[in-house]
């Protein structure tokens, strides 16, 4: 059964670990995830952003989907299904479909706006049992068209949306969907340590987790992240893995074309992604 990501989140603040939130893009990537948390008895969360929605089909399929892989891959582990980046209309509709976990991204509208939806979606989402996630301070880099400037988080403004009672707060500092340009600057803790200050002990989310060095991961978690998201790495080693297969001309023996065999590659290369990165976040055996 999904569950919301209240609880394993909690936890992981307060046992100073954090639980990651992978997005997914199509069964391959579901199943190796689900599988290796399972393997490692780790708490997860699945990401779906709304392009990803759209392209698998809709949220009802997703949950659908899911939810059949939780039953018949015998997955005991708390599993969080959650909206990333949702619109106001999006978190709706995820949370009509079934999703246990939405996050309301409002970090665009004037903070005014952004507190009337996000309070408006704290009603609607603890009346259902459904976790929440809000932003403030928009994360750079583009995820699904939309582009951020890669702000840093007011810690005051944090507090006003903390205190609307979100599950979760995504706030930005410095971090930035897709891979880091070259001379980025790293991660802002000044700016981390004062929004964990003004919210503690409201677990805080890291977005953008592909390409962070190890030493910024821990320090973050040591700073009140609990949660941290990562797309992109899994996109480059599926799509490695699918090249290597096909360079290999592995696709041209016997029944090599079949697809179950294409994309298998791909899976395992997912499945050692995933276990690297909750092994490097703590949360193995926290379920
Ligand atoms: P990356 O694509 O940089 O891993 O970021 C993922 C993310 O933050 C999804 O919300």
């Amino acid at each position: 059964m999904l569950v919301s990501a209240k609880d394993m989140l909690n936890k992981a603040r307060e046992g100073k670990y954090a639980v990651g939130q992978f997005n997914i893009n199509n069964l391959e990537w579901t199943k190796a995830i689900l599988l290796t948390a399972q393997e490692n008895n780790s708490p997860v969360i699945l990401g779906v952003s709304e392009g990803a929605g759209k392209y698998m089909a809709g949220y009802k399929t997703i949950v659908g989907m899911v939810n059949g892989m939780l039953e018949e891959l015998n997955i005991t582990v708390p599993v969080a299904l959650h909206l990333d980046h949702g619109s106001y209309e999006g978190a709706k509709e995820a949370m009509a479909a079934g999703f246990s976990s939405i996050m309301f991204d409002g970090s665009h509208y004037p903070i005014a706006e952004n507190i009337e939806k996000t309070e408006e979606l704290v009603g609607l989402t603890s009346a259902k049992g459904i976790s929440l996630e809000a932003e403030v301070g928009s994360i750079g880099g583009e995820e699904d068209g939309v582009v951020g400037a890669g702000e840093i988080a007011d810690p005051q403004e944090c507090k006003q949306i903390a205190d609307l009672g979100v599950t979760m707060l995504a706030a930005g500092i410095g971090n930035i969907h897709g891979q880091y340009p070259a001379n980025w600057k790293g991660l802002d803790f000044v700016a981390l340590a004062k929004i964990n200050e003004a919210v503690a002990p409201m677990p805080l989310v890291l977005h953008g987790g592909t390409g962070i060095p190890d030493a910024m991961i821990k320090e973050a978690i040591s700073n009140g992240v609990a949660k941290i998201n990562v797309n992109t790495e899994c996109q480059l080693v599926f799509r490695d893995a699918t090249r290597k297969y096909i360079e290999d001309k592995k696709d041209l023996e016997g029944k090599g074309f079949d697809p179950r065999k294409l994309l298998n590659p791909g899976f395992e290369a997912i499945k050692a992604i995933v276990k690297e990165k909750m092994e490097l976040f703590g949360s193995v055996n926290r379920a």
